[in-house]
């Protein structure tokens, strides 16, 4: 059996191709897969263009996750209808996961499972991405804590248009120690991913025309993209550029926002609810926009969990911040309410500053940061359900969460240099790893992350990702009048941590075992696909 036969049985074509593009020998590749075990649950997941009706008239063409299972319960996949989310995955930890995602966009694509801490094959980096048409296998093993993860695309500079597309979905971990608890499960649990669109009268989804290959260079990144391509809402009041124009190159800048925000894919629905308690898991699945959620009548948001699962305690916050990326949990007791009352999920207002922007334009989109929104309504029937009692105590948090003091200390810049957002000074190189971004297997580190305004004294918050481990957040200094500040807890680890304008925020991350090339990167998608992301490697 010669190498290219070997990897046809393994279903690893696509996988060799991508290393053989780099010059890479994929001889270690082929015996890391030989020696994969069988796996407990296999998928299939198929990215492809969908039309879905998702406002009032025309159907609106977008790109969307589908599932099947090969291998494993049935209900290791739920699929969301008429919405253009891929399907919820549940997993439990332990179970050894394979995936075949199969790419039928007409563009390069793969998959990353974010919050998973998986081997470097497994994590969705953009080197990997396989063109249209091709497929691409995952293996993995779930050693995360039960939690809400969630899995989008990854590919060079075309992240966030891809989610933006349609491209994302839920990615839920059970464990025996949270199933002890008994929290609302089942017809219990509320799913409520948060993202914000702009539809063309037309009703197809518009997104910038000049994300990635730099600024002005836009062009034709942005076919299969619909009619609203290149269109936007540039150019309004601004009188100059061409094309999409300054306006919507500055709004890029900005991170692209949406004018309206849909829950799971709908716009402000009205969701029928028991008088029960609920687990509602939480995703802000937007690009670029960052919500400050509240009860409508200020019933306390009762957080149980983050990121990184749940918490130790509960807790219970006047409003919870949630920037892109990241996942919480919200348990919610409507055991006592009247049937028929209603009660919205909201983002309250803040000032835009406490985002902020870069430009001279000050124009940051149709819907500004920071604008009051209604992002669904509860109405309560008159079936009543089970009332569940939280436990004094949830979890118990891993040893490693536990404060190093001796941990290294490596401060990381975010700024705003000739047009481009940076990282620790640079920008995204495909292979390009620094000293300093190179660490020992299973060491702890603490990254200092400090957002530096520009000379003009402008800057952005920016929620920053790292793929691997979950980290815990140290401490925060220089931001304590922000806006969104009350509303971030930092009370357990989490992927993906909120850094506003001005402020420097220490965590401490505990690398995984697995070595190889992950990332770590801004999660304004727009950021992303503009360089503001970095390799970090693990040494073997
Ligand atoms: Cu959710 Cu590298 O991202
Ligand atoms: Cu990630
Ligand atoms: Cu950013």
């Amino acid at each position: 059996m010669d190498r290219r036969d070997a990897l046809k049985l393994l279903g690893l074509s696509p996988l060799a191709s991508a290393f053989g593009a780099l010059g890479l020998d994929a001889r270690p590749l082929l015996d890391a897969a030989q020696a994969r075990p069988a796996p407990d649950v296999e998928l299939a997941l198929t990215a492809s263009p969908a039309e879905l009706s998702v406002l009032k008239g025309a159907p609106t063409r977008v790109w969307r996750f589908t599932g099947r299972v090969i291998k494993g319960a049935p209900e290791t996949l739920q699929a969301i209808p008429e919405s253009w989310l891929g399907p919820i995955i549940r997993l439990e930890r332990g179970q050894r996961v394979r995936i075949r995602f199969r790419n039928q966009l007409d563009e390069p694509s793969i998959v990353h499972w974010h919050g998973l801490d998986v081997p470097e094959l497994a994590d969705g980096h953009p080197r990997l991405a396989v063109n249209g048409g091709r497929e691409y296998v995952y293996d993995f093993e779930v050693t995360n804590r039960a939690g809400t993860y969630w899995y989008h695309p990854h590919p060079h500079q075309r992240t966030g248009a891809q989610v933006y597309q349609g491209l994302a979905g839920m990615l839920i971990v059970s464990d025996p120690e949270e199933k002890a608890l008994g929290l609302p499960s089942g017809p219990g649990e509320l799913v409520c991913v948060l993202q914000d669109r702009r539809f063309d009268a037309n009703n197809q989804l518009v997104y910038a025309s000049s994300v990635g290959g730099g600024m002005g260079m836009g062009g034709g990144r942005g076919r299969g993209m619909g009619g609203g391509m290149g269109r936007g809402q540039g150019g309004r009041g601004m009188g100059m550029g061409m094309g999409g124009g300054m306006a919507e190159m500055m709004q890029t800048m900005n991170g692209w926002l949406g004018d309206r925000v849909l829950v799971n894919g709908q716009p402000q629905p009205t969701v029928n609810v028991d008088r029960r308690t609920y687990r509602v898991r939480l995703l802000n699945g937007s690009n670029a926009r960052i919500y400050k959620l509240a009860w409508s009548d200020d019933t306390p948001v009762t957080v149980i969990g983050s990121d990184g699962g749940l918490l130790e305690r509960a807790r219970e916050m006047k409003a919870l911040t949630l920037a892109p990326g990241q996942r919480a949990d919200v348990v919610l007791d409507l055991s006592e309410r009247a049937a028929g009352s209603e009660l919205q999920l909201r983002s309250v207002a803040y000032p835009e500053a406490a985002v902020g922007h870069v430009g001279m334009m000050g124009e940051t989109g149709p819907l500004p940061q920071g604008a009051p929104l209604t992002l669904m309504t509860l109405k309560v029937s008159n079936t009543s359900g089970p009332r569940v009692r939280l436990p004094e105590r949830l979890a118990t948090p891993p040893a490693e969460w536990r404060v190093q003091p001796e941990a290294p200390v490596r401060r990381v810049s975010l700024t705003f240099m000739q047009m481009n957002w940076l990282l620790g000074g640079r920008t995204f190189e495909m292979e390009g790893v620094a000293p300093e971004e190179t660490v020992a297997p299973g060491s702890t580190h603490v990254w200092e992350f400090r957002n530096e305004p520009n000379p003009m004294g402008m800057a952005m918050a920016h929620p920053l990702h790292l793929h691997g481990p979950q980290f815990r957040v140290l401490s925060r200094t220089g931001a304590d009048a922000n806006a969104l500040r009350d509303g971030i807890s930092d009370s357990s680890a989490t992927d993906t941590v909120l850094v506003l304008p001005g402020e420097t925020v220490r965590v401490q991350v505990t690398f995984s075992t697995h070595p190889g090339l992950y990332l770590y990167h801004c999660h304004i998608l727009e950021h992303e696909d503009m360089g503001m992301m970095r390799n970090f490697r693990i040494r073997a």
